[in-house]
């Protein structure tokens, strides 16, 4: 008999850790690797959120913190959400977890039962169904495609809802597409939700503030509010103030359901820790250039990479809205030869040729639910983007 449980079967590594291990591997062998596999921005955390911990270790707060969140924080997560969604959320309907990854784990554990449906629009997420998997639900794989910018249609949604549909997992900006919806297309998916009141709204806001477009980023209950009743909000610190050792995101939904979320992570975690919650409040309230800087930083490799993308041949590229990564086509390339005869039958044969020829590391699309596609960092520095699609161009130019 296994020691290990069924449900964990059902789960595999994350493939930017397994990346990281090959990436490590030829670096040992001495070949010099450009990574743009990182899923992290490359800034250092800003000084006067570093600060904020520091007196929050001199002051004492290093003792467990309410399970649910501090309140301070809870209470200027209320006010950012207020001024996004334009809702009010008492902070007795918000909770802070261990990064937003936790957040949408203690969702799905909390409402999932057996063979219960989540609609995951592909491409997706890597994370997505493996944790529904793991709390014994049932992805469906909501299709998207190139032709519409790798968005959700009311088509695609409606298609994909059944009496089993228990939830619904929507990001924009989208990791790793980059999409961004306007507010209405948001209103066309949730005229759909509106006609399925069983279906619940997990809304991953990550990238939310990481926007290459000048329009200011639309939220789905800003757009549809008489969907707060069956919504989760998610969204974290760590994409957008460079914070993603420091482990804090939050939720905030019906009382009922982070009700359900905060019992469980009572009887789990107790609570993320406290002084990263004294850094994130410090983040949420202070200073907020670094979110601009940030942004803008991105916007400006975005632009480089995907001028030099556009020129590769075989590659069909939408120029990403927001998040940090491009998430370029490359089925035009699937069946061609390599130099020394050897068949490229996919994206991940590509991404090794990449890695193999040109030194350049990116992930393959198949790890997003999109064979015929990868997915390109910006979280490096201008120089390396620019040799790394130079390097990309140059790899996909010897194929024949
Ligand atoms: C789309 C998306 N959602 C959620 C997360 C989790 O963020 P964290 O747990 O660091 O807050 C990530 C991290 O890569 C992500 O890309």
């Amino acid at each position: 008999m296994s020691i290990i449980a069924d449900r964990i079967k059902r789960i595999k590594l994350s493939p930017s850790v397994a990346a990281r291990g090959i990436i490590a591997e030829l670096r040992e062998q001495g070949r010099s690797i450009i990574d743009l596999t990182i899923g992290e921005p490359d800034f250092s955390t800003p000084a006067h959120i570093c600060e904020a911990a520091k007196r929050a270790i001199d002051n004492g707060q290093t003792k467990y913190p309410p399970a649910q969140g501090v309140a301070a924080l809870r209470k200027a997560i209320a006010a950012r959400l207020q001024m996004e969604n334009g809702i009010d959320y008492p902070i007795g309907q918000i909770i802070v977890s261990t990064g937003g990854k936790q957040v949408l784990f203690n969702a799905l554990a909390a409402t999932l039962n057996e063979g219960d449906e989540v609609i995951v629009p592909s491409p997706y997420w890597v994370s997505y169904p493996d944790m529904v998997l793991v709390n014994g639900g049932e992805p469906v794989i909501a299709q998207t495609d190139l032709a519409s910018g790798y968005k959700l249609t009311p088509e695609v949604l409606e298609a994909a809802i059944t009496p089993r549909t228990k939830w619904l997992i929507f990001n924009a900006p989208s990791n790793p597409t980059g999409a961004v919806y306007s507010a209405e297309e948001l209103r066309a998916l949730a005229d759909v939700l509106v006609r399925h009141p069983h279906v619940w709204v997990m809304t991953d806001d990550m990238y939310a503030r990481l926007s290459f477009i000048d329009r200011a980023p639309s939220y789905i209950l800003a757009v549809a509010p008489e969907l707060a009743d069956r919504t989760l909000l998610v969204n974290g610190v760590s994409k957008a103030y460079a914070m993603t050792g420091w482990r804090i995101g939050y939720g905030a939904g019906p009382a009922g359901l982070v009700g359900a979320m905060a019992i469980l992570q009572s009887q789990s975690t107790s609570g993320a820790s406290s002084i990263s919650q004294a850094a994130a409040l410090e983040a949420l309230t202070g200073p907020q250039g670094c979110v601009d800087e940030f942004a803008a930083i991105f916007r400006e490799r975005c632009e480089v990479a995907c001028d030099l993308l556009a020129s590769v041949p075989g590659l069909t590229l939408i120029r990403p809205e927001g998040a940090f990564y491009a998430f370029p086509d490359c089925a035009a390339l699937i069946g061609k030869c390599t130099p020394d005869g050897a068949v490229i039958r996919n994206d991940e044969d590509l991404c090794l040729f990449f890695l193999r020829d040109a030194g350049v590391a990116v992930i393959s699309g198949t790890a997003y639910g999109a064979p015929g596609t990868f997915r390109l960092s910006f979280a490096a520095s201008l120089d390396d983007i620019r040799a790394g699609c130079l390097g990309i161009r140059a790899a996909c130019e010897k194929l024949v």
